[in-house]
């Protein structure tokens, strides 16, 4: 089961403005959460807070009741899908998953590679469940490709292969869907359907509204930097101070 995701007063500024001021967030475990907002309303800035690639000005994470504000990124047994494609080049798309079982570091991977026979059962182990992970992302033709020659779309599912090849208690995933063709954006929706059931804790960031309407449990709509509405994704689309905020202006 996914873990309970509690933010609290998580403040973050850039040069004196706010990117993100003053949030709380809390999801149930095994809740699909939609973060929504227009460009620049903080949602990259508030994933980055959760997921330990930014530090906080003030402001608390727990997972479970434990705090994780201030472990290492790779220590809060989360699984990040990020806005940007990151992969690392020189690797095959089956290692860049397997590095995600590693705790997410390169290092942690050409350590586990060098190890001495007793620990190449593990790594065995390792590489099937990478393999899984390629092959529920839809991309276990390109297990053996260098990670840089992958098209755009397979290599969004990569990292999302690597990020559920972490076994993550929560997965956050922002923009997941961009640049995705249709058939891939469908893919994906059914993966993450699936992932739902499975009892996995999700963040979604998405700009396609229809996209995430159809598969949140609950909506949070962020607006410089504040939440501004929070609800069921019907309640939400009634809302007249989203409908100015973002529906408005998606509709415009
Ligand atoms: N590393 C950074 N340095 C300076 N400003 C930043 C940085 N990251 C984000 N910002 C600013 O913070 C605000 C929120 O950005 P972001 O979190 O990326 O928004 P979103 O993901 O909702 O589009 C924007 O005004 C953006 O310019
Ligand atoms: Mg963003």
């Amino acid at each position: 089961m996914g873990a309970a995701l509690t933010v609290a007063g998580a403040s973050r500024s850039f040069g004196g403005v706010y990117a993100v001021r003053d949030v709380d967030l809390t999801v149930e475990p095994g809740e699909l959460r939609a973060v929504i907002g227009p460009n620049g309303a903080g949602k990259s800035t508030l994933f980055a807070l959760i997921g330990g690639q930014l530090a906080p000005d003030a402001g608390t994470v727990e997972l479970d009741g434990r705090r994780i504000d201030r472990l290492p990124a790779h220590r809060r047994g989360l699984g990040v899908v990020f806005q940007a494609a990151r992969i690392f080049t020189g690797m095959t798309a089956l290692e860049n998953v397997m590095v995600g079982a590693h705790g997410t570091t390169r290092a942690g991977f050409v350590k586990a590679a060098l190890r001495l026979p007793p620990f190449r059962a593990e790594e065995r182990e390792i590489e099937a469940r990478a393999r899984e992970c390629l092959a529920r992302t839809g991309i276990s033709e390109w297990a053996g490709r260098p990670a840089e020659t992958l098209p755009l779309g397979q290599q969004r599912a990569l990292q999302l292969a690597r990020a559920l090849c972490g076994q993550p208690r929560l997965l956050l995933l922002d923009e997941p869907a961009s640049g995705l063709r249709a058939g891939e954006r469908e893919r994906l929706a059914v993966l993450l359907g699936e992932l739902r059931r499975e009892g996995l804790t999700m963040l979604l960031v998405e700009h396609d509204v229809g996209f995430v309407m159809r598969l949140a449990d609950r909506v949070t709509v962020l607006d410089l930097g504040r939440v501004i509405a929070q609800g069921r994704p019907e309640q939400v689309r009634a809302d007249s101070a989203v409908i100015d905020a973002y529906l408005g202006e998606a509709a415009a």
